[in-house]
């Protein structure tokens, strides 16, 4: 079954709580933490994070878009993060970093930018528990899905299964009631969506109505 994960970057960062309750029954919380380094854009950190898996059982996959994950992205699975994405642009040691965060105790899963291409990491595949292809440029929320991305979750897809891995293939940017469908044809199976929920009237409604849609 398709997994849903709402992303708290469309929500109201001054009730946090609230809004991560209110997508209970969502597979998983999206927690994007962004340093204004590595994308143009400043979000939140490991106190946060910590303040959140309290406040919330729902687990948390936090979304790592910071320089040198290699000394800080073990400090959010030591915060509560189920699962822990490093950008592959800015890990400098990928396969040592996925192993530290699975010895600690977390799922590790490292996330490719719309430029960077999936067949160089063909063979740290089973190091990982998720692969993340960005079908945006990683900033912001509400930007537009880029179609152009849908050959390359393909291909990922077919070197999961070539390999007989179990990996998670996610995608993050613009999935939405319009994009779901396209992006679980060509074979994601963990779908990040913010505005498509956050946005929303219901958010756990739209959390629903996506996983359906994704599962056809
Ligand atoms: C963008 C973030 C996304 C963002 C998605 O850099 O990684 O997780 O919250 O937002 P939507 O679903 O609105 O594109
Ligand atoms: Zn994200």
């Amino acid at each position: 079954m398709a997994q849903i994960n709402p992303s708290i970057l469309s929500a109201d960062f001054a009730r946090l709580a609230d809004e991560a309750q209110a997508v209970e029954g969502a597979d998983w919380l999206h927690v994007d933490v962004m340093d204004n380094h590595f994308v143009p854009n400043l979000t939140l950190g490991i106190p946060v994070v910590e303040s959140l898996s309290r406040a919330t059982d729902t687990p948390l996959d936090c979304h790592l878009m910071i320089e040198n994950p290699d000394r800080w992205a073990p400090q959010y699975v030591e915060a509560g993060a189920g699962s822990v994405t490093f950008h592959a642009e800015a890990a400098a040691a990928p396969v040592r970093l996925a192993r530290e965060i699975r010895a600690k105790g977390a799922r590790a899963s490292m996330a490719l930018k719309p430029a960077t291409p999936v067949e160089p990491y063909e063979d740290l595949l089973p190091e990982l528990d998720m692969l993340l292809v960005m079908t945006v440029e990683p900033g912001f929320g509400g930007q537009a899905f880029l179609d152009i991305m849908l050959p390359k979750i393909r291909r990922t897809r077919e070197l999961i299964n070539k390999h007989g891995l179990e990996l998670w293939l996610q995608v993050d940017g613009g999935v939405s009631e319009a994009t779901i469908e396209r992006c679980a044809e060509a074979g994601a199976d963990v779908f990040v969506a913010g505005s498509a929920v956050y946005g929303a009237e219901d958010p756990a409604q739209a959390v629903r109505t996506l996983r359906e849609q994704a599962d056809g």
